[in-house]
């Protein structure tokens, strides 16, 4: 049910073999995380993308994104993006992409170690964002 990441530095990551599993992962595809908090799903997720493939990741906590861009640095296939994911179509055009294979959002405490309900939306379907 949760899985623990370098990335996420002891940070939980809620259901995180689930949506991955759920999003049906295809090498190539575009796949949106809507709440990047420290990465551990965008982490997963790109470990099974191929050099082809990319994510777009939204936060609107501007330490997670500053936190996100030094542990990525060098990771190409990932935009990270500074807005709410009520801004996901602007932040997606922005990055370059004008539809993705997958979303997902992980709402919920972000504090470390503390584990309290969590809503998870996954969709694996084409997403068109307009
Ligand atoms: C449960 S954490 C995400 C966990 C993350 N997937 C991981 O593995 O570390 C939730 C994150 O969502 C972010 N968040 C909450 N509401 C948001 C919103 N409306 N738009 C973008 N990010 C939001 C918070 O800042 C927090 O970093």
């Amino acid at each position: 049910m949760i899985g623990k990441d370098p990335v996420s530095q002891g940070h939980e990551s809620v259901m995180l073999e689930e949506v991955v599993e759920a999003l049906k992962i295809r090498p190539g595809g575009v796949y949106v995380d809507g709440t990047f908090g420290r990465g551990g799903h965008t982490q997963a997720i790109l470990s099974q993308l191929g050099p082809e493939g990319s994510m777009v990741a939204f936060d609107r906590d501007p330490d997670a994104i500053r936190a996100g861009r030094d542990v990525f640095a060098m990771e190409s296939r990932l935009k990270l993006v500074h807005r709410p994911f009520s801004e996901l179509a602007q932040g997606c055009h922005e990055a370059g992409f004008d539809q993705g294979d997958g979303i997902f959002l992980i709402l919920g405490s972000p504090h470390h170690n503390l584990i309290l309900p969590h809503v998870v939306l996954v969709s694996s379907m084409t997403v068109l964002w307009i």
